[in-house]
């Protein structure tokens, strides 16, 4: 799908437009019409005729949801596990990783926190070694020490490809050359991707793929998924096994389920699971390329109307930068920028250092404000933005 997006239509169908300036789409986007009927009418039902045999009813739209999510990266639906975040996705395919004493897993400045202490953890239960792969110039994980660290040691390359912190876009499918060309396990943080930008497992070729539901893609708290390349099953072992994921085979012993399915867990919010499905699929009507372009043109108008704006600074890296903004007001504290953009009407959110270990360690920038518009954002939202963190700086001055 290709030409101008119907943004005034797009808007109509997003209840929180109508309230608010929300630029913490990094953080949690607004739901449209159609995603809150569809959970609204899950719920009716379960009410109405009891929660399982609604989601006997439900089931075209449950399975819908695999499918959607299957065509927004590329793959099948039975290479889909659902979760209810990104981080127990992430989990699931970590945790099952098998790893010895003097094993490596290889990652970047740019990981999310949560990682970062799996990894910790992990590498003080098993012995094995966490190299963090420094950055190049431009603030990208640097590919030339990333192939000179993979050695005969790496079990796994952890990549996040935009992280919570910042405008960067890591060159994901690069590091997947990298992986395959070496034969490691490749496991790829795409939480603050899904929705904002193309995905292809294809083009990525990572191993294992994971993302969340309430950010870009639009759709309900509490939802995540796992997409896990079919040929890399037999290299992971899952770090838990219950009745969904595995039958007992009468004896002693246990078969997995088919596909991803090993890595799920019994009870679900299928209201969450058909509200999840209600967004992706809205998301591929629109064309994820489309709303890309879109999303990342508001990124590069708010970062160059801010660094405009006397005793602004903002701190995105990398070469390729998405819709996530990051600044700094020179003299005030990230939190009073936030609280301030707040009592005037504009949703914003502030980086933590602590979810940011590696890059705290590095650059020690954070907390900084994080901007993050949608594709149903306005440029006039965004100049009135910009027109507030003015005032705010002036009054620092
Ligand atoms: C890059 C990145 N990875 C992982 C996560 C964790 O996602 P969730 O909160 O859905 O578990 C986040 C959340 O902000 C994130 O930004």
């Amino acid at each position: 799908m290709d030409g101008e997006l119907d943004v005034e239509t797009l808007r109509a169908r997003t209840p929180g437009c109508a309230h608010r300036i929300h630029l913490n789409n990094a953080g949690a986007a607004l739901m449209s019409t159609t995603t809150l009927a569809a959970m609204t009418d899950q719920l009716q039902l379960e009410a109405t005729i009891g929660g399982y045999e609604a989601a006997v009813r439900a089931r075209e739209h449950i399975d819908a949801t695999y499918a959607a999510l299957a065509e927004l990266v590329g793959g099948r639906p039975g290479e889909i596990a659902l979760f209810d975040n990104s981080t127990h996705a992430w989990n699931a395919a970590f945790y099952s990783v098998p790893l010895r004493p003097g094993d490596r897993i290889l990652t970047g400045r740019a990981e999310y926190g949560s990682s970062v202490l799996a990894y910790l953890q992990v590498a003080q239960r098993t012995g094995a070694e966490v190299v963090v792969v420094p950055d190049d110039e431009t603030g990208r994980i640097d590919l030339d020490a990333l192939a000179a660290a993979v050695d005969e040691r790496t079990r796994l390359i952890g990549l996040t490809w935009v992280p919570t912190s910042g405008g960067l876009v890591n060159p994901a499918a690069e590091v997947g050359r990298i992986a395959r060309e070496a034969g490691v396990l490749y496991l790829l943080d795409a939480t603050q991707v899904v929705g904002q930008l193309p995905v292809d497992v294809a083009e990525l070729g990572c191993d294992l793929l994971t993302g969340t539901g309430r950010k870009f893609l639009r759709g309900p708290r509490g939802t995540g998924f796992l997409w896990v390349r079919p040929d890399a099953l037999d290299r992971l072992d899952p770090h838990v096994v219950e009745i969904r994921s595995a039958t007992w085979d009468g004896q002693r012993s246990f078969r997995w389920a088919e596909g991803a399915r090993r890595f799920e867990t019994w009870e679900n919010s299928y209201v969450n699971v058909v509200g999840l499905g209600s967004a992706v699929r809205q998301a591929l009507d629109l064309g994820v390329e489309r709303t890309a372009r879109r999303v990342r043109a508001l990124g590069a108008r708010l970062r160059t109307g801010l660094d405009a704006v006397d005793g602004v600074r903002t701190h995105d890296q990398g070469v390729d930068r998405c819709a996530i903004v990051t600044a700094a007001v020179a003299g005030v504290p990230a939190a009073e920028v936030a609280g301030a953009l707040a009592v005037r009407g504009v949703n914003v959110s502030t980086t933590v250092p602590e979810h940011n270990q590696f890059d705290t360690e590095h650059r020690g920038v954070h907390p900084l404000v994080r901007f993050s518009p949608h594709y149903f954002t306005t440029g006039d939202e965004l100049d009135h933005c910009v027109a507030v963190v003015a005032e705010i700086a002036r009054l620092a001055r």
